[in-house]
């Protein structure tokens, strides 16, 4: 087990240059099972993700290679095989093999996926979506079996503009007779950075990024090429932290379209921003302001910034009402702000965070990924030293965390324990 130590108050000056997406690469490596042919993955992160995906892809007869951010797939001895659990169960986007190998060989068997506990986290849409298109979905003790004959298009609507299911969705239809039209589909910008790699693999897509998307599938794929979009929530976590300890702290490789939801926030609690290209540049502003914040579907203010986001609204002048709308259970972090010296009150998934609050370091535990990430913005304005455990979560998803943070002043070690 490993945990993060993290001496507190320290100002943070230079540069933090953002990796690519966790939320796209998860997606883009399952997606070659499409093609037999050798793609490549660029501006890939250093995740712990990408390591397991690159075991489940190995195991399935690829040939891969990792050097310098770039990622090669040689998928020409790719046969289909049952994922075991122990794979499956590792991450969420485990789910993506059902969509690339039922699309590809019409014929996928995988457990439940794994991922944070932060919800019940049902995949319905997807079977549903899949049954739709001619798939015959079974369960047995938790693992799944899709069979089809023949993939069809057709009209698919979704009750939820799920992420996953938007991106299996188009993984099963690229290849399906005919056209289908994903009605009500996910907009966020990871679901454009998977159909462009599929249009480039020789897909016919159009409107991703747009609540309907159109796709005419075709009969073969190809091996291509695609560069992993920024991560926007790497780079919101730290523009959260250079909100409250930046002087001049740049972050760069930013798309400040993808974070707009936050950047106007933050602006709103009266944190002040430099904008030049690809950077950002953000001071620890004084005199913040309590600010409302809705999580929600993109281009609403992501559930997944929601937690570091609590851990900023600490620092604000008045009484801020959080409320996440996604999950059920990701309030979770919020008793440990509280033995910090966080004022909050919370119900259901809601709470009013009343600030400032000076916050004092503790021990503290990560109950999932971006619980670590609000309990390491809250470490670090914190007085004292605050250890938090169970950090695997946040190595799961923040590439290089302690020396990006260490290289512009933090004090913050990552031992074993
Ligand atoms: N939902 C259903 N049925 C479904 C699918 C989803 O009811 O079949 C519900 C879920 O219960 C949940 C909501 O819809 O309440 C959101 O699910 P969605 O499918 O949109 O999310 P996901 O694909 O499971 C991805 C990211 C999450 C991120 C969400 C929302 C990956 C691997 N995970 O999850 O990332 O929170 O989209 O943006 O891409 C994280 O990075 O910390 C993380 C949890």
């Amino acid at each position: 087990m490993k945990k993060l130590i993290i001496k507190g108050n320290k100002e943070l000056s230079g540069e933090i240059h953002i990796g690519g997406a966790k939320n796209s690469v998860v997606a883009l490596i399952p997606t070659t099972c499409l093609t037999k042919g050798i793609s490549v993955i660029k501006n890939v992160p250093d995740i712990s993700d990408v390591s397991m995906l690159i075991t489940m892809m190995e195991y399935l007869g690829s040939k891969i290679t990792y050097k310098d951010e770039v990622l090669t797939i040689d998928n020409s001895n790719l046969k289909v095989k049952p994922i075991p659990t122990e794979y499956s169960s590792a991450l969420r986007a485990s789910y993506y093999f059902m969509g690339s190998l039922g699309g590809h060989f019409k014929n996928a068997e995988i457990s439940y996926p794994g991922g944070c506990t932060i919800g019940a986290r049902p995949i319905d849409i997807h079977l549903n979506s899949f049954k739709k298109q001619g798939f015959k979905v079974t369960e047995k003790d938790g693992t799944y079996t899709m069979t089809a004959k023949k993939i069809s298009g057709g009209e698919i609507f979704f009750d939820f503009p799920s992420v996953g299911a938007t991106i299996n969705v188009m993984l099963t239809s690229v290849l399906a007779e005919g056209t289908t039209r994903i009605i009500n589909a996910a907009r966020e910008p990871e679901i454009i950075n998977v159909a462009d790699f599929l249009i480039n693999m020789g897909a016919k897509i159009e409107g991703a990024g747009t609540a309907e998307i159109v796709i005419h599938g075709v009969k073969e794929l190809h091996g291509a090429e695609i560069e992993v979009i920024p991560d926007r929530i790497e780079a919101g976590t730290y523009l959260i932290i250079g909100s409250l300890l930046g002087k001049n702290l740049t972050i760069s490789g930013v798309n400040r379209e993808h974070i707009i939801s936050l950047t106007s926030k933050l602006q709103d609690a009266g944190v002040k921003l430099k904008y030049n290209k690809d950077k950002i540049i953000v001071n620890k502003s004084k005199n913040l302001k309590a600010v409302n914040v809705k999580t929600s579907v993109y281009p609403g203010f992501p559930t997944d910034l929601g937690q570091p986001m609590s851990a900023f609204l600490t620092q604000c002048k008045g009484e801020s009402l959080f409320e996440e709308t996604i999950y059920e259970n990701r309030l979770r972090h919020i008793p440990y702000l509280t033995t910090m010296g966080a004022k909050i009150q919370s119900w259901e998934k809601k709470a009013v965070i009343i600030g400032p609050a000076q916050l004092k370091g503790r021990k503290v535990k990560a109950t999932d990924l971006r619980a670590g990430a609000s309990l390491l913005v809250a470490g670090m304005i914190a007085t004292g030293t605050t250890e938090v455990y169970n950090i695997e979560h946040l190595l799961r998803g923040y590439e290089n965390l302690v020396n990006k943070l260490n290289a512009c002043g933090a004090d913050i070690k990552l031992i074993d324990y």
